[in-house]
């Protein structure tokens, strides 16, 4: 029979690169624990009414990329495409928001249909922050921060940042228009998806890669010009902030994010490793965003990192997971020795929780068994054979060069403790 594969754009994710990523996540969530967030779980599916309001009904998401569908009872249902409208939702849903301060995180799958290449698939996983309550640009500096040290943790290095301030909903309003008059004045320059975006999301021009609009792009009037007085604040606050722990950033006044929820503080952090798929990790505040899917305002802010890009930049040697490969590979061989072996194991694990022993399973010869010790990827082999069974030893062999010796097995937590460390 013909084989099934998998959905395109959808992957399996295979050992060895599990460990890496299990790493991965425990870096990213014990940073965000160790810094005060909760986790939140939310569901894969929500109504597809939730994106269209929230992520914005013009953006290349929800008009191309939702998977979206009618479900038996006839109710319209997106897979999620991304983390923030749902945490908005269940915070509302649940009262978590309203006279709160929240700070929390999620981790998980989210899927869009984009062409799949290098760091864009159509399932893909993120970890995101969110916060809520906090009005000042503390919690944005906070944010941006412990993003740094997540980056320290893993070993990354050479990643930037790019901030950029998109204002209040009303001035986003007024530099809209500003845009509409300036690209309509030029509207023969416009390529056809620029044109549809004029009436749309004019915003979205300035992300333009086409590079015969590059120009035109570059001379149009910045947002930068265009904000209100306290978003020009909020945005220096921000940025004395960084600067008081030495954060490095460069303001990109271009920086516009593909989601409308945006309002003041927008950032991406980049790398040059990864060919175009340059973001690993993007956010923004979006204070409007509670009220439009039916809450009452309250201020938010945070950011979701792409974990396969994260996890490529990790493979590529930019940062180096810690070994998942068992410490200790447990081999018997001789008459009578599988019983007391399986016992010894249990009792090891008892003592030592950390230690990572794999029991050989299947029979075969000492040989055999050897072998299949050394593909483990353990360090050493635990040998129990007649003469060490009457002995009430153990021979402990490592596999990477050095003395075999026998242990007592009274000794052996001891001997097995130093080992492992
Ligand atoms: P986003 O920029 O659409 O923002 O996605 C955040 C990150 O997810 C990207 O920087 C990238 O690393 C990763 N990503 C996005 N699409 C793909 C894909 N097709 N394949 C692989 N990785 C991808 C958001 O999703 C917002 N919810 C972020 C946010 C949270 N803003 C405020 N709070």
């Amino acid at each position: 029979m013909k084989s099934i594969q998998s959905v395109r754009g959808m992957r399996d994710l295979l050992p060895p690169s599990t460990a890496t990523w299990r790493w991965l996540e425990h870096v990213v969530t014990d940073t965000l624990i160790a810094y005060g967030y909760n986790e939140i779980r939310l569901p894969l599916l929500e109504r597809t009414e939730l994106f269209a309001r929230s992520v914005g009904e013009h953006t290349d998401i929800v008009e191309k990329e939702m998977y979206t569908f009618a479900d038996r009872d006839g109710d319209q249902l997106s897979l999620r495409p991304e983390g923030t409208a749902g945490c908005v939702r269940a915070g509302i849903q649940n009262g978590l928001l309203h006279n709160q301060r929240q700070r929390l995180w999620y981790h998980g799958p989210m899927f869009r249909h984009e062409r799949p290449q290098r760091g864009r698939y159509r399932q893909f996983h993120q970890i995101g922050a969110e916060t809520y309550g906090f009005a000042g640009p503390d919690i944005d500096a906070e944010l941006l921060i412990l993003t740094q040290r997540i980056w320290q943790r893993l070993g990354l290095k050479g990643l930037r940042l790019e901030i950029n301030s998109l204002g209040t909903v009303a001035s986003r309003a007024a530099y809209r228009d500003v845009l509409v008059e300036y690209f309509s004045a030029h509207r023969e320059r416009l390529d056809e998806d620029s044109q549809r975006r004029l009436g749309t999301n004019p915003l979205r021009i300035l992300d333009s890669k086409n590079p015969e609009m590059a120009d035109l792009v570059a001379a149009a009037p910045q947002l930068t010009e265009h904000l209100d007085p306290e978003s020009v604040d909020h945005f220096d606050e921000l940025k004395g902030l960084l600067e008081q722990v030495g954060l490095e950033y460069a303001v990109n006044p271009r920086l516009v994010r593909g989601l409308d929820y945006y309002t003041r503080t927008a950032f991406e952090w980049l790398t040059d490793q990864l060919g175009a798929q340059a973001a690993v990790c993007a956010g923004g505040r979006y204070d409007g965003l509670v009220e439009v899917i039916g809450g009452r305002a309250t201020p938010a802010v945070g950011w979701a990192m792409g974990l396969e890009r994260v996890a490529e930049l990790i493979e590529l040697g930019a940062g180096e997971a810690p070994s998942l490969a068992p410490h200790v590979y447990a081999v018997a061989v001789g008459e009578g020795t599988a019983q007391p072996m399986l016992r010894l194991a249990e009792s090891l694990r008892d003592q030592l929780p950390a230690l990572r022993l794999v029991q050989h399973c299947g029979g075969g010869g000492f040989k055999a068994q050897l072998k299949a010790a050394d593909r483990s990827g353990a360090p050493f082999a635990l040998i129990m054979g007649e003469q060490e069974l009457e002995r009430g030893e153990v021979a402990l062999k490592p596999l990477r060069g050095g003395e075999q010796r026998n242990v007592a097995t009274t000794a052996l937590v001891d001997a097995l403790r130093e080992a492992i460390e």
